[in-house]
């Protein structure tokens, strides 16, 4: 392991709010692997953002009739509270639209322009003479030449997933007036992909095929295999970052080219305020750079990023990219426009004291190697049958036996059976399993693992019965309920990054020692005899059938 991480998850757009396709895909995995990289004593670095320039946040300014500026600050809020509300632990939570962030995106375009890094092109572009505008991407829509969809947008077919030049649509019309566009010559820098071909195969296909996800290494594979093209990085729009050399008058910067910069920039204003150094989270090779992101995004995180940070030189490259697939809700893909969505600010009205429950479901069922589906019956079982009828039902049987044998204060064990043996070796061997898989980013898998020792320990107690025993052999049941008591302060501590809160409540309840970490499970004895345990909280409670009903209708629309 790296002794330094610098964690990215995509930047939002401020165009809407943030759902829980988004959560599972992205922020979901990324906070787990955050909390769990700081368990383990890393110096971490967990950095997210408001991406708020592109033609998206425009277009639904000019829809709801207010300026970009009140969309993006509308979002920014609802986006970033909600992440908070919800516990997701950025260190550093940015946004594009900030001077530090503008001047970095723009060092970056001048030092590549300087070292003749770009390409110009002059082309004929799609202009709506009605509004005196060129219509870049989300501008225009047409007829897919790929799949013939015939809503495609000029920069991606949603239905193919197809990646798009204006000029390509069959039947263009503007998305602003709906007419038919006309064409107009325009000049705009290119980034020449195709000279980072050779080092893009290398670097990834040779050098990372055994530790990227097969789908991540299967679309930089295809991407790779058609041949890359030079990719515009200039618009003509008046929303986004002014581009700052000569010939730039009323052109912006790509959105795909400044937002990944917006990691960068964010570091930096938090090393400002921290009073670190940024350089060491991006130009030190001991640092580990890891993207999280959702399948859409890896062309972007893959190719392009990549090669603007080896145009600039001294930057790492990401470690990996760990790309999610699609989450899908009740058997549809999620959609914000059809408002066929569960968004996370609503999720937290609803549930105020349920965030454990979400980011356990989302992550137990999470998209990693497939598209997955979010239904609210698999909410409710997984709440009802997991995380109250194992997790919580060992928890409390422990400490209600705890408090009625012992008042509180752990009992001396006495000779161990085999069945306590295995149970303690199960408690022991539990951290290097879930570590082993959250650091090959399966973290449904790891937060199964995590489950299966709570069902470990549910089951040691329902087998030994030390309710039936307390008469009759008293000493048995000190060593069972010191076993027991061993397992929930492993619990405490390895579930802390799949079910922060509950996590915390256990530390409280049993008093834990704060420095017992990760490493302590495997080597320490976590409750020493005669330690004593505080006060009993309620973790998980039974969500009813009423509640489930009311999320239904809700979707349907009809609540
Ligand atoms: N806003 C983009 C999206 O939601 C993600 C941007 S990621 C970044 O798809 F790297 F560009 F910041
Ligand atoms: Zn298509």
């Amino acid at each position: 392991m790296s002794k330094r991480y610098t964690i990215t998850a995509a930047l939002p757009y401020t165009n809407g709010p943030i759902h829980i396709g988004h959560m599972a895909g992205v922020y979901v995995p990324a906070d787990i692997y955050a909390r769990y990289l700081r368990l383990r004593g890393k110096e971490v670095l967990f950095i997210c953002g408001s991406d708020e320039h592109g033609v998206a946040i425009s277009m639904k300014a000019k829809k709801e009739g207010i300026t970009p500026k009140q969309v993006i600050d509308k979002y920014h809020n609802i986006i970033h509270n909600a992440f908070n509300d919800f516990g997701i632990t950025f260190d550093y939570y940015g946004r594009t639209s900030s001077e530090v962030h503008h001047k970095t995106a723009q060092a970056f375009f001048k030092t590549i322009h300087e070292q003749d890094g770009f390409e110009t092109q002059t082309t004929e572009q799609l202009y709506d003479a009605k509004e005196d505008q060129f219509l870049a991407d989300r501008y225009v829509v047409g007829t897919c030449p790929k799949c013939s969809h015939d809503e495609a947008y000029g920069d991606q077919c949603e239905a193919c997933g197809s990646s798009l030049n204006a000029t390509d649509l069959i039947h263009p019309k503007s998305a602003l007036s709906g007419e038919t566009p006309s064409l107009k010559t325009t000049t705009h820098w290119y980034l020449p992909l195709n000279r980072y071909e050779t080092f893009l195969r290398s670097w990834i296909l040779e050098g990372h095929q055994n530790d990227w996800k097969p789908n991540v290494l299967g679309q930089v594979k295809s991407w790779l295999d058609d041949g890359l093209r030079p990719r515009a990085v200039t618009r003509d729009l008046s929303w986004g970052i002014p581009v700052p050399v000569e010939g730039g008058e009323n052109k912006v910067l790509y959105v795909w080219f400044d937002a990944p910069i917006g990691y960068i920039s964010a570091t930096k204003e938090w090393a400002a305020k921290e009073g670190k150094d940024w350089k060491s989270f991006w130009q030190d090779e001991q640092t580990e750079l890891v993207h999280f992101i959702g399948k859409d995004n890896i062309v972007f995180h893959c190719i392009i990023f990549p090669a603007v940070l080896k145009a600039m030189g001294n930057y790492v490259l990401p470690k990996n990219v760990p790309a999610n697939e699609f989450l899908n809700l009740e058997g549809q893909k999620l959609s914000t426009s059809k408002n066929w969505a569960v968004w996370l600010h609503e999720y937290l009205d609803d549930f105020p004291e349920k965030q454990d429950v979400l980011r356990y479901v989302l992550t137990a069922n999470a998209p990693e190697t497939k598209d997955n589906d979010f239904t609210w019956n698999d909410f409710q079982h997984r709440n009802n049958s997991e995380l109250v009828a194992i997790f919580g039902n060992f928890v409390n049987r422990v400490v209600v036996l705890m408090r009625k044998y012992y008042d509180n204060v752990v009992p001396q064990p006495n000779a161990l059976t085999e069945t306590d043996e295995e149970t303690l070796q199960t408690l022991k061997d539990a951290p290097e399993k879930i570590a082993a898989l959250i650091e090959q980013y399966k973290f449904r898998a790891a937060s199964q693992e995590m489950m299966q020792l709570a069902r470990v320990g549910n089951k040691y107690l329902a087998d030994e019965e030390p309710w039936k025993l307390n008469k009759t052999n008293p000493e048995r049941v000190a060593t069972i309920m010191n076993v027991a008591t061993q397992v929930v302060a492993g619990l405490a501590i390895l579930s802390e990054p799949f079910l922060p809160n509950a996590s915390k409540k256990l530390r409280n309840m049993l008093l834990l020692d704060t420095s017992l970490g990760w490493e302590s499970v495997v080597n320490e004895v976590l409750v020493k005899p005669a330690h004593e345990l505080g006060e009993a909280q309620l973790l998980f409670e039974k969500i009813e059938d009423e509640a489930i009903a009311f999320q239904q209708q809700k979707l349907a629309g009809t609540s």
